[in-house]
């Protein structure tokens, strides 16, 4: 069992179970290198979920992960991060009083090994972070954080980035000025990229191909268009998460 040809990065049939209840079954996804791949979903859908088993912080109940044509199902995440697989959360938390500097200085020693000054810079500019380092991080706005927290993963040059809404809490030219960074990080450094967003329309601006879940199973998978016009997408959306 592997990947199809071609792609660096991805799960097999993967299940997992929280106190008997079945939150993914049987799922499989895979992104290319420089490829988006949109991962959509109604609220509740596993997106997350199966973010924490291809980072390696739950444990799937079945199934594999693979980077590179090497079964990783059973690295740590920090194994896992050191291959050049890198993540954000949903819920993103940038320690207030902390300035900016010392974030970057916290995530270029959690590293290994160690990062520079200069590779900090380095991500800075790959984000076009334009904020003064001393700055304490809490009075930054949403989308500088978020920027923030991006050039701590890309300092790194990650193989592969899984992003977890991080459109959230944006505003629309903030979103597109979004789509384009990753976009040209995705292209310039060839970088396979899954992003999680449960709105579908912000999807069809920026992912190469997207793959829907329901209930944690793949609904559907596709060119965007297709796929947000397939009625199985639809109802999924229009029945099982109003007001979602
Ligand atoms: N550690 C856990 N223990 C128990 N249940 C969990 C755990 N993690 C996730 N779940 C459950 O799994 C289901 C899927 O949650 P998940 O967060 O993966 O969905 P999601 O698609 O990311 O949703 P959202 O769009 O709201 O972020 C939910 O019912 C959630 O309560
Ligand atoms: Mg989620």
């Amino acid at each position: 069992m592997s990947l199809p040809e071609g792609r660096i990065f991805g799960g097999r049939n993967i299940g997992i179970s929280f106190n008997g209840r079945q939150v993914l079954k049987d799922v499989s996804l895979d992104v290319g290198r420089g490829e988006i791949l949109g991962l959509v979903g109604p609220n509740g859908a596993g997106k997350t979920s199966l973010f924490e088993i291809l980072t390696g912080r739950y444990r799937q109940g079945s199934g594999s992960v693979f980077l590179e044509g090497r079964d990783i199902s059973s690295m740590s995440i920090h194994g896992r991060a050191r291959l050049g697989l890198a993540r954000t959360y949903q819920s993103p938390v940038v320690p207030d009083s902390m300035p900016v500097g010392e974030v970057f200085r916290a995530a270029r020693y959690a590293h290994r090994p160690y990062m520079s000054r200069f590779d900090a810079e380095w991500g800075a500019h790959q984000t076009e972070l334009r904020v003064p380092w001393d700055r304490p991080s809490g009075v930054l706005g949403t989308f500088d954080r978020r920027k923030l927290l991006l050039a701590c993963l890309l300092m790194r040059k990650p193989k592969v980035l899984l992003l977890d809404e991080p459109a959230s809490g944006l505003i629309n030219s903030e979103i597109d000025e979004l789509d384009l960074l990753i976009r040209k990080k995705a292209d310039e450094y060839g970088l396979g990229v899954i992003l999680i967003e449960h709105r579908l329309e912000l999807l069809s601006a920026i992912a190469d191909r997207v793959i829907v879940l329901d209930l944690g199973e793949v609904i559907a998978v596709g060119d965007p268009k297709d796929v947000f016009d397939n009625p199985r997408v639809l109802a999924a959306y229009f029945e099982d998460s109003a007001g979602g």
